[in-house]
């Protein structure tokens, strides 16, 4: 079974091809386009994708050595994302699906994420989920193939966002959480303390005060330029900690209350080193196996199209060619 899998959600544009097993092909092109707004452009965004998904989709055939007819289904993101971008993305499998009669399968983005950490193995059931992207946060319960329940989810930002946001009050270029992950290395996580909101109160987040108090403390300390470059790591290191401390005491709950043996984290934040230190640390006192994906399935990626749809043909067999994108997380 091969598939061929395309993902145009947001910022990348990403091809993958999958024998059903493994990963032969993942190609990634990652907008840049945006930096220079502090945040991204839909209608950037979507143009990038129409400029760059035609030769994305002939390098990653290319380079996993299979051509069109040797395709056995396509599997796109269908949402939640930006409608435009997602388009991009859709027409261009419609289009490969009505040309070859190749089957089409339409696969949820965010449940997608989930299934990072299961690429190239097989899936255990039931598994605990914490997806924290970019667009959203939230823990998961998967009991069975395609039977998500959500536990906890944001009440505002996301744990990205919090990272895009703060970082972008101090300086740093759009998305800020892979530079806060950098600086935060070489800081002291103590030296300054930001909230921890809802913490011990159900497994909902909120990172929105997060934010307030950063701003506030940017504005009461009004640091000069050469205080900041000497500042800054030490205030990643505290964003970092307040915001994985967060997460995983919400993630450590939801294990105690669940009994769940399974646990994995997904979407862009998990590519985070505090994060991931704190989730094995946490695993290791709960008794739990926790499995992360590898970096390069942490942010978006058609790899992890590929696995779940996978699964869905196997359950639900094609969609229907005239399926819509959706902007919003379903349910
Ligand atoms: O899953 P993703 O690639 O896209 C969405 O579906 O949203 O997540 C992107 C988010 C961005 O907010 C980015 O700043 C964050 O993931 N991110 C990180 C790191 N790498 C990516 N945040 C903290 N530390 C990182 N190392
Ligand atoms: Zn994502």
């Amino acid at each position: 079974m091969l598939l061929l899998g395309i993902e145009s959600s947001c910022d990348d544009t990403s091809v993958a091809v999958s024998n059903g097993v493994d990963i032969l092909a993942n190609v990634t092109y990652s907008q840049t386009e945006h930096a220079a707004f502090g945040g991204i452009v839909p209608e950037v965004a979507s143009r990038a994708h129409d400029r760059k998904i035609s030769a994305t989709v002939e390098t990653a055939l290319k380079s996993a050595g299979v051509d069109i007819p040797d395709i056995d289904a396509i599997a796109v993101t269908q949402g939640p994302g930006l409608v435009g971008s997602l388009l991009v993305g859709l027409t261009f499998a419609k289009g490969l699906s009505l040309a070859n009669g190749i089957p089409i399968v339409g696969v949820d983005h965010i449940d997608a994420h989930l299934y990072a950490s299961w690429i190239g193995q097989k899936v255990i059931y039931p598994f605990l989920g914490l997806i924290v992207s970019g667009g959203h946060t939230q823990i998961v319960v998967v009991e069975a193939p395609l039977t998500h329940n959500v536990l906890g989810r944001t009440r505002d930002d996301a744990a990205g966002e919090a990272f895009d946001k703060t970082g972008k009050m101090l300086g740093l270029e759009y998305p800020a959480g892979p530079l806060i992950d950098q600086l935060a290395r070489q800081g002291d996580p103590g030296r300054y303390e930001f909230p921890q909101a809802l913490k011990g109160e159900g497994l909902d987040f909120s990172f929105s005060g997060l934010k307030t108090s950063v701003r506030y403390f940017l504005d009461q300390k009004s640091f000069s330029e050469e205080e900041l470059v000497i500042e800054r790591p030490h205030i990643c290191a505290g964003i970092s900690e307040a915001i994985t401390q967060v997460l995983i005491s919400k993630l450590r709950q939801a294990v105690r209350e669940t009994s769940i043996q399974n646990v994995t984290i997904a979407g862009g934040v998990s590519a985070n080193s505090m994060l991931r230190r704190k989730a094995v640390e946490m695993a290791e006192e709960e008794g739990v196996q926790m499995d992360l994906p590898p970096m390069e399935y942490c942010t978006d990626n058609a790899a992890m199209i590929c696995r779940l749809g996978l699964i869905q043909l196997q359950q639900q067999g094609p969609s229907d060619l005239a399926m819509a994108p959706y902007s919003r997380q379903k349910g």
